[in-house]
């Protein structure tokens, strides 16, 4: 069963070639479309486990994640993972003190359990929630297995006010999720201190289909490592974090897959029939929502996500408004921007005065800053004129798209064949956004200043890398594109 596991690319891309064949219903994964794969090369297959069951689950706590609660000031919550001896969600939580003496006032606090079944057997998930905490104040806490507790780990409350706070923006992980994501995730923490948070634009991994997929969300959570654990994760799902199923008359529809709400303890306000992965959460002047573009587009829940958006906006009291999902209203890659997303909430996003849509899906970089393309945005710019929203695309992980024919026009800067990371800086009246390649280098950015007529954009005075492209013929089994550039 494992060794199925570490075939999963290979099997994705035959079912992308099967799916093309039969002019498959799911169009929005460009396997089904006509422009070429750049990567999924045999360097970006997982890491060869070794002996033995490297992810199969254990008598200690592992796969320890740190969510946001709905008021972050005041609750946070875990999930993690024992094998099934540890039949109960326990945790500690103590306010930290400066010495070795976590324990002698910790709370104990009990949540629920749910199995996820693999070929590693059956495993718990085990989710609590901590309420009641004060604002910006450090805590630590630590998790249970059969043999004992965790280590503590420790995290720090949000303001109850605006205060300024820095957050991590990552694209798709997906594919070569240990093998090359990993270095770009550390190398965001390891250059960028006191992240506060991770929003992560869906795709966290490949699965899609019935496969067991477990091996992936182990490299998911052995690339984050403890970051995962101090720092509150606010995912989107993306289309693989469903699974393709058929329906008893033959035709295909998506479920969720079993990882997605056993690994993230996310807060329920939500919106029905989708509340396991649409929330929002208030962090300091800034309301992020989370919206499940698979769900909007494939499973009815267009109208209802829509209205959602528009009255979470609607009563946001916060500075800014972020909005996070994985298909993006303007694509870097697809032939077509996405039409269902672009006719539904785009409208929303300006009436709304949202400041920054946050996307994956695309494998691709693409900054985008207004809505009739480049001339239009690049005018505005210069006079002066009030930005509207900013649309990003961007990538973490190995799997590479070509860019699409409107890249040349559409977006403001691109990037091809990249791994990339984005941190931000919020403060009451600015955000900084700045984009950054695997190894640090400075790629895009801009600083988006809020007036009492509303957001100007200003282009960085600092050199970033010029926009880097593949460079070279993609082979017909979508071999490697070493992009030009530096
Ligand atoms: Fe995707």
């Amino acid at each position: 069963m494992v060794a199925r596991g570490r075939n999963k690319l290979l099997i994705s891309l035959a079912l992308g070639a099967a799916a093309m064949a039969s002019a498959s219903a799911f169009a929005d994964d460009p396997a089904t479309t006509a422009f070429p794969i750049v990567t999924l090369t045999e360097d970006a297959q997982p890491i060869p486990r070794s002996a033995g069951l490297p992810y199969a689950p254990r008598n200690l706590a592992d796969r320890i994640v740190l969510t946001a609660g709905a008021d972050t000031a005041r609750e946070m919550a875990v999930a993690f993972r024992t094998d099934t001896a540890q039949a109960t969600a326990e945790a500690e939580i103590a306010l930290s003190v400066d010495g070795p003496t976590l324990g002698e006032k910790a709370k104990r606090v009990t949540g629920k359990s749910m199995p996820v079944d693999s070929s590693y057997g059956r495993a718990l998930y085990h989710q609590v929630r901590f309420e009641g905490l004060t604002p910006d104040t450090v805590y630590n806490y630590r998790v249970k297995g059969a043999a004992g507790w965790s280590e503590w780990y420790q995290f720090r409350t949000a303001a109850a006010e605006d205060k300024p706070f820095r957050f991590l923006y990552l694209g798709d992980i997906q594919n070569g999720i240990l093998t090359y994501a990993s270095r770009v995730i550390r190398q965001a923490f390891h250059a960028n201190g006191d992240i506060r948070l991770v929003v992560h634009a869906g795709d966290l991994v490949g699965q899609r289909d019935d496969l067991d997929h477990d091996d992936e969300w182990g490299e998911w959570n052995q690339a984050g490592g403890y970051n995962y654990a101090i720092v509150p994760q606010l995912p989107a799902t993306g289309n693989h974090e469903y699974v393709d199923t058929l329906k008893p008359d033959g035709s295909e529809s998506r479920r969720l897959g079993p990882y997605f709400p056993a690994q993230f303890a996310l807060p329920k306000n939500g919106v029905k029939p989708v509340e396991a992965t649409t929330y929002y959460v208030d962090y300091q002047g800034v309301r992020f929502i989370i919206l499940d573009g698979t769900a909007a587009i494939d499973l009815g829940s267009m109208q209802a996500q829509t209205d959602w958006l528009d009255k979470t906006l609607a009563s946001s009291k916060a500075n800014w408004n972020v909005v996070l999902f994985h298909q993006p209203v303007f694509t870097c890659a697809r032939p077509n921007d996405t039409p269902e997303i672009k006719a539904a909430w785009k409208p929303v996003f300006e009436k709304r005065k949202v400041d920054l849509v946050l996307q994956g899906h695309d494998h691709c970089y693409s900054r985008l800053t207004a809505e009739a393309g480049r001339e239009a945005s690049a005018k505005a710019r210069a006079d002066g004129t009030i930005q509207g929203p900013v649309y990003l695309v961007s990538v973490t992980g190995s799997k590479m798209y070509r860019l699409n024919d409107r890249t040349p026009w559409q977006p403001d800067k691109v990037a091809e064949a990249t791994e990339l990371y984005q941190i931000v800086d919020v403060e009451p009246k600015t955000i900084r956004f700045r984009t950054f390649t695997a190894s640090g280098k400075l790629y895009d950015g801009f600083d988006l200043t809020r007036t009492d007529q509303g957001n100007r954009l200003s282009e960085l005075a600092e050199p970033t890398l010029a926009t880097r492209r593949c460079s070279g013929e993609i082979g017909p089994d979508g071999g490697a594109c070493v992009a030009s550039g530096k």
